[in-house]
């Protein structure tokens, strides 16, 4: 696959054998009854998971879904459904990663069949970041790679993390990049060689340690004329350069360990950085919402206000790329919406090209028709912006070191 020298499906005799596929089907999920709230990243997959199954091959699938100890961190049953929906045809779940029962189910399969593994998070070694030659050790790694023929990895959106089941496997059985991984990263190469700029960067979201890194990068490389921050993102700038966030929001930063990153955003701002932060809110203020300039806040705050929405979506129109990662507000929350959608429309109705990332901003726009030659929406959070800021992906390095057929 272009410079990146990393294999494809084209590249693979890929024919009646037994493919582990690790796929990115973390989806946003409603943090009350547990369900998924959006299926993009599964259907996602479809074009990879059918072109292996033409061929006569048995496929078993392996992803993550959220983290332990988070909401989103549950199994992944409901999603072997959709997935069986989306594919016309059984995709069986099998209760079970590494154990024998997994190992059995996968030993009986025949060509055709798919069978879904739980969430590889359930092994807590898939959580360690190490290299691929450590992790083919891994019992991940060692067990799988027994019982299948070959991987391919199809998790684009989790090519920045250096874990077992992500840069484990190519050290020890042929592997490829699936179709979704090709289409991404020919995609994302594409748009970034091409000279669209102003180029604008809008972070959000909730994974602020990534985050912070990704503006690390965007700076040290000068490769953004503007970040326009919204969400936790958006309030640890605002304490680096000494704003007054109010009790309520404080605690909220500091039980989530964000405020030790305070030094690092300090030194962001230091180099001079282009990062925006908001000049209103809306907040939360006993049960009701109200609308507070960040310079008087007493409520938590939940999504930008209008005055911010204006500014922001006036330097998106006039970008010639816009990369947006991560939603303004709590988007679960109707009310909370409306900052991530203006953001949106005004990227879609500017002149510039647009590439969309994140689990939670692509089920923002969800079945909405899209002009493909003005717009990517990219499965992709932290590796598209990690990609785009030009930092190797660990899982595509390992996918084009990885041990020939
Ligand atoms: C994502 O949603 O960004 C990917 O699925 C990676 O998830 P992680 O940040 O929990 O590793």
């Amino acid at each position: 696959m272009g410079e990146l020298n990393i294999p494809t499906l084209d590249d693979r005799d890929f024919l009646n054998k037994k493919i582990l596929v690790r796929l990115d089907i973390n989806s946003p999920i409603d943090p009350k009854l547990g369900r998924l709230l959006d299926d993009s990243r599964i259907r996602s997959h479809i074009p990879t998971l059918k072109e292996l199954l033409d061929k006569g091959n048995a496929l078993v699938l392996l992803s993550h879904q959220g983290r332990p100890g988070d909401n989103d961190f549950v199994g992944l049953e409901e999603h072997s459904k959709l997935l069986s929906k989306y594919l016309g045809r059984e995709v069986e779940f099998v209760e079970d990663v590494i154990g024998p029962y997994a190992l059995r189910k996968i030993t009986d399969m025949r060509g055709g069949d798919v069978v879904m593994l739980d969430n590889v998070r359930l092994v807590s070694e898939e959580l360690i970041e190490a290299t691929p030659e450590q992790h083919a050790r891994s019992f991940l790694v060692t067990k799988l790679s027994k019982v299948v023929d070959s991987f391919v990895n199809d998790a684009f959106a989790t090519a920045h993390r250096s874990q077992p089941s992500l840069v484990g496997f190519p050290v020890v059985i042929p592997s490829s990049a699936g179709r979704l991984m090709e289409r991404e990263v020919s995609a994302l190469a594409k748009v970034f060689s091409a000279d669209l700029s102003p180029k604008v960067f809008v972070l959000g979201g909730g994974k602020v340690q990534d985050s912070l890194r990704i503006v690390e990068n965007l700076s040290k490389k000068r490769l953004a004329d503007r970040i326009l921050t919204g969400g936790l993102l958006a309030e640890l700038f605002m304490v680096a350069k000494g704003m007054n966030l109010g009790r309520e929001n404080l605690q909220i930063l500091e039980k989530f360990g964000i405020l030790s990153l305070v030094p690092r955003a300090k030194k962001v701002l230091l180099s001079g950085a282009p990062i925006e932060v908001p000049v209103d809110f809306k907040v939360e203020v006993s049960g009701g919402v109200s609308e507070e300039s960040s310079t008087k806040l007493n409520g938590v705050i939940k999504d930008i206000g209008p005055t911010t929405e204006d500014i922001y979506s006036s330097f998106i129109k006039d970008a010639g790329l816009t990369v947006v990662r991560g939603p303004m507000g709590i988007i679960e929350d109707e009310r909370f919406r409306r900052g991530s959608t203006s953001l949106l429309r005004a990227a879609f109705e500017g002149k510039g090209y647009v590439i969309v990332g994140g689990g939670h901003m692509i089920s923002m726009i969800g079945e909405t028709p899209l002009d493909q030659s003005k717009v990517h929406v990219s499965t992709g959070g932290g590796a598209l912006l990690l990609f785009l800021a030009g930092e190797r992906l660990p899982a595509l390095e390992a996918l084009a070191r990885g041990v020939k057929e």
